[in-house]
């Protein structure tokens, strides 16, 4: 079993408009073109918008629009090993909220764990409801999660990456 963690090549402007070129003249491209960087990149940076507007002919503020009303497009890279904690309600039903504050309670006591993972990110369904409350770690679905199970794959995904 393989946890991934997030590397990704350094933003480069020259790569990103290669990336775009073709996507941005193709209907719609907007989107498609912030989620193409942050593909390639983990993230979308600052200086992609205003690519992304001369690119695909519209203004920053259009692109600023796409990338600030989608929540899966992000604009600072991301962790090594992201967690996400399920927010849904089916997940609350069964212990999501608690399992948050002990997983933040556990990345508090540990600044190791803390920088690994990166501040939580909640997530609204991962499609696992019924092993809730579900999670990611480093994009690896787990089930019946609880701050044990999450650690132990952080950590293996830690030594995987080391
Ligand atoms: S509500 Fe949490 S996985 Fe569906």
């Amino acid at each position: 079993m393989t946890i991934a963690s997030s590397v990704y090549p350094e933003w480069n402007v020259e790569a990103a408009r290669d990336l775009i070129s073709v996507i941005a003249s193709e209907p719609g491209p907007v989107l498609r073109c912030l989620q193409a960087i942050q593909e390639r990149f983990g993230y979308v940076p600052a200086d992609a918008v205003s690519l992304v507007a001369e690119a695909c002919n519209v203004s920053r503020a259009d692109v600023h629009g796409v990338l600030t009303y989608y929540a899966d497009l992000r604009t600072t890279m991301p962790p090594a090993i992201p967690v996400r904690l399920c927010a849904a309600e089916a997940c609350q039903a069964v212990g999501g909220r608690e399992l948050r504050d002990r997983w933040k309670a556990r990345c508090e006591a540990s600044p190791e764990l803390a920088a690994s993972t990166g501040v939580d990110e909640p997530v609204f369904c991962l499609g696992n409801c019924a092993l809730g409350p579900a999670a990611t770690v480093g994009g690896e679905l787990v089930g019946l999660a609880d701050v044990d199970s999450i650690e132990q794959r952080v950590r293996r995904a830690m030594g995987a990456s080391s």
